[in-house]
């Protein structure tokens, strides 16, 4: 007869044992790597708040490519910066668009390399919205309008299809964009490209370093109309279920470790794969712990993923791709 506490230790007295009967394990294929392109030559950038990112130029990103794929990563989820802005968000669209050209130069360089698309107009945007805004005259008040909104956003998902793209992966938080997304790319011919949805994605203070990075703040009001409360859950479930309704392939939880609540019940609810975005704010808050040696990096970052792994994502976007590649190869 031993006394009943010990069963629990019994089954972690070796590493072996911890390896035996471990519940949840991080692989480096769940990872996704986020890449920022830029126009110009010979630019490889680092980013100020996000030690370790850079904005890479086209001719410049040859290498990154390289050392991710030699660490397996299949993965890369891009983000263009572009050089014009304008009230639209043209250069989104466009077939040189710096997305459209940094697509077609992966799958040249790495024709297994998945090209995941970010579909947003914020960054090519001059006041720095995710949408198309006009004035309401009954309110007199600016605001985002969603229908031209989707208009310019189907035609970016196709554009980035038709330059090889292999997920779209929306975050623009439109009603109603996955269909509309859905049926563009069905009508140009690109049925079989899945739409990666950032189903869940809150008006989150951790997107700071990103809009620094991204060059996309908004530039007048927030993104509070269109992105959700973070003190919601339930609604989460409501954004969900309608992104399944419309046709989304993936669902995105966004932030991903003050929300992990939120990723278990969509796992819960949901059979389709579930992703985390492990945002900017997240990778800066570790690296600056870690730069002043009050964290070990490595720990820290291999368990915040396989907590998001656990909790129950299937796939993390994160900035630690490559770190944490290297790591789970005990490099
Ligand atoms: C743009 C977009 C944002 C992020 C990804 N796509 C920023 C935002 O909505 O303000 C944030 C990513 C990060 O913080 O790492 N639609």
């Amino acid at each position: 007869m031993s006394f009943p506490n010990i069963r629990h230790r019994r089954l972690r007295t070796s590493a072996a044992l911890r390896n035996l009967v471990r519940e949840t394990t991080l692989h480096v294929h769940d990872l996704i790597y986020p890449l920022f392109v830029t126009e110009g030559t010979g630019i490889k950038e680092e980013i100020s708040s996000m030690p370790g990112v850079y904005h890479f130029s086209l001719d410049n990103m040859a290498a990154e490519l390289e050392e991710a794929a030699a660490l397996g990563i299949q993965g890369i989820l891009l983000f263009g910066v572009p050089s014009h802005k304008d009230a639209v968000g043209t250069s989104a669209l466009e077939e040189d668009g710096i997305v459209q050209r940094a697509t077609r130069e992966i799958k040249r360089l790495h024709p297994d390399m998945l090209v995941i698309a970010d579909t947003c107009l914020c960054q090519f945007t001059d006041h720095g919205h995710c949408g198309i805004i006009h004035h309401n005259e009954h309110t007199g008040c600016t605001e985002i309008d969603n229908d031209a909104s989707l208009e310019q956003l189907v035609k970016t998902a196709v554009s980035q299809a038709k330059a090889g793209a292999d997920i779209i992966a929306p975050s623009n938080m439109m009603d109603g964009f996955v269909s509309a997304i859905r049926a563009g790319l069905d009508a140009a011919g690109f049925e079989n490209v899945p739409i990666m949805s950032y189903s869940v994605k809150y008006a989150s203070s951790f997107y700071g370093p990103f809009r620094e990075a991204a060059h996309s703040a908004p530039q007048f009001g927030d993104r509070k109309t269109y992105q959700m409360d973070p003190a919601n859950a339930r609604e989460a479930l409501r954004e969900a279920q309608s992104d399944v309704e419309e046709g989304a392939d993936m669902l995105m939880v966004k932030p991903a470790l003050a929300y992990m609540d939120v990723i278990r019940t969509l796992r819960d609810q949901f059979d389709l794969p579930i992703v985390a975005y492990n945002v900017s704010g997240e990778y800066s808050l570790v690296k600056a712990a870690a730069a002043n040696g009050w964290i070990d990096e490595k720990a820290v970052v291999l368990e915040m993923l396989t907590g998001l792994k656990r909790a129950g994502a299937d796939i993390i976007l994160t900035y630690f791709a490559k770190d944490a590649a290297r790591w789970l190869q005990g490099k």
